[in-house]
């Protein structure tokens, strides 16, 4: 079974307490933190900059990855880089040479994914996946640039098709994630779990965590 990680995104937390969020995550077991950069542009709302995920890696150790709704990725990445990402998420519906900003990520010491929107098709990101071009590939379970939305189930057969294209692939799920919606997914062949509104609302964050994960374990299947 390949990794099964929690990944907390910081759009749910509390901006005005954003290091103390980090480090409430850090202490409820997540494994990683997830950042969330959107430019106005190919989102409609606009977020956190490179000087947010420095605050994160000064706040806590957690792996920083950083899911870039803009629409010139190859623009920011060395920023990004620079700041204490360990992961950068582009999205192959952005205006940038895909293969080349992959490959210039990976330059840069940084693990590469490529994310697909939930009207994206799995097969646009075959010759990726088949070139070994990426590490990750995120799944939209929403419309990107807002939290809190409903989970939008018919994603699930593009995860299951790109899980048997790339049964080596981490493959990770965002937005709408709670303690149903995870069961579904991890079914389908997701193994990383991205969710802000549901975590950060907690008041037992450790708790939900170790739940979320426990019920993806069991739930998880690659062979669908
Ligand atoms: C949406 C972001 C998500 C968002 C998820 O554009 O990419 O990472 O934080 O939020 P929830 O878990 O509330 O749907
Ligand atoms: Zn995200």
């Amino acid at each position: 079974m390949p990794d099964i990680q929690i990944m907390p995104s910081i759009l749910g937390a509390d901006f005005g307490r954003l290091a103390e969020e980090c480090r409430r995550a850090a202490s409820a077991g997540a494994d990683q933190i997830h950042v969330d950069v959107m430019d106005g542009v190919f989102v409609p709302n606009i977020s956190f900059g490179p000087d947010v995920v420095k605050m994160a890696a000064k706040s806590v150790q957690l792996p920083r990855s950083v899911h870039l709704m803009v629409s010139r990725p190859q623009d920011h990445v060395s920023a990004f880089s620079e700041a204490g990402s360990d992961t950068i998420l582009i999205h192959v519906e952005s205006k940038c040479e895909v293969a080349e900003t992959l490959a210039l990520i990976r330059d840069l010491g940084q693990r590469a994914g490529i994310t697909l929107n939930p009207e994206t098709p799995a097969e646009s990101i075959f010759e990726i996946l088949d070139a070994r071009a990426v590490d990750e590939v995120l799944v939209m379970s929403v419309h990107p640039g807002f939290g809190g939305q409903k989970y939008l189930s018919y994603v699930e057969g593009k995860v299951a098709a790109i899980r048997r294209r790339a049964p080596w692939v981490d493959i990770a799920v965002d937005g709408g994630i709670d303690g149903s919606t995870i069961v579904p997914a991890a079914a389908h062949g997701v193994n990383l779990f991205i969710a802000g509104s549901y975590l950060f609302r907690q008041t037992d964050m450790a708790t939900a965590i170790t739940d979320l994960r426990a019920k993806a374990k069991s739930a998880f299947c690659s062979a669908l």
